[in-house]
């Protein structure tokens, strides 16, 4: 797409998002060929009801996240990574630009249906009150006992796949923070997601924690698209991309990002 025909295409969303479509359109899947989410020329303000001075936090994104790949995306502190994955999801439109989703505007997708394929890990991984296995079920409510200890085998965390139904608090009582880590990738995956969006899945965690999330990875990965965002080389490593943003615009990987 030239940019022309990227702005042209840009514009067409905003004019979309003005009016609630008539009909959601869902997005054709992971075999129909399309590149899984693009930005094209992405600005993107918070909202700042009280200034009309709102801080540029995406400056001119583009990227391509081809189905099927495994991206990092890293950069300092308030760069814009976790904006970044709020827009993938849709909580938020575009200030200003074009987002699709599998070839379908962000405007018109099914949004429902569109988050119903995705396993997130949020930055501040929560957990609410109740069990071990109440916590993982979370990402996907008609998963059974069999399918919460297969996610959390499956993440590394075995020892927690023995104590289903110890109770643990919203603030995760009796739980380290690797394990509640673990809790969020094991929610993330028990939905079988076809899209995988990491947002730091072992900040603060451990070397030996992100040692063995780290190996968990390849099983963890297979046949999905994946997003992490990282700090961590052992994650970083993971990706067969890396791309790197600072104050909101993606810049030139600085020596150490590639392997
Ligand atoms: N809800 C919000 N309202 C206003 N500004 C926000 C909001 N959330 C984030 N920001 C600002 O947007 C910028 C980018 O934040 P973002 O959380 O995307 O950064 P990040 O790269 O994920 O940083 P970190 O590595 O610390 O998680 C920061 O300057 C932040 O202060
Ligand atoms: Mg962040």
């Amino acid at each position: 797409m030239d940019g022309m025909e990227a702005a042209r295409s840009a514009f067409d969303v905003l004019e979309t998002a003005k009016v609630e479509p008539a009909v959601r359109r869902l997005p054709p899947g992971p075999d129909a060929g399309n590149a899984t989410c693009e930005f094209a020329a992405v600005d993107y303000r918070y909202p700042a009801p009280d200034t009309d001075e709102a801080v540029l936090v995406l400056d001119a994104v583009d990227l391509r996240l081809e189905t099927g790949e495994h991206l990092a995306i890293v950069g300092p502190s308030g760069a814009g990574k976790s904006t970044l994955i709020d827009l993938m999801l849709g909580f938020d439109p575009p200030t200003e630009g074009g987002i699709w989703i599998e070839g379908v505007p962000l405007a018109e997708v099914d949004l429902a249906a569109w988050r119903s394929r995705i396993g997130w890990v949020q930055q501040d991984p929560f957990l609410i009150a109740g069990t071990v296995f109440d916590n993982v079920r979370l990402g996907a409510a008609g998963a059974d006992r069999t399918a919460v200890v297969s996610a959390l085998e499956l993440v590394g965390a075995g020892e927690l796949a023995a104590r289903l139904d110890t109770i643990v608090g919203e603030r995760g009582g009796g739980l380290s923070h690797g394990e509640r880590r673990m809790i969020s990738l094991a929610r993330a995956v028990v939905r079988d997601p076809d899209v995988l969006l990491l947002d730091e899945p072992t900040a603060g965690v451990d070397t030996e924690t992100q040692v063995r999330i780290a190996a968990s990875f390849p099983q963890i990965a297979a046949g999905r698209t994946v997003v992490t965002v990282a700090h961590q080389r052992i994650l970083v490593d993971l990706a067969d991309r890396v791309v790197r943003i600072d104050r909101g615009r993606i810049v030139a990987p600085a020596p150490g990002d590639l392997r």
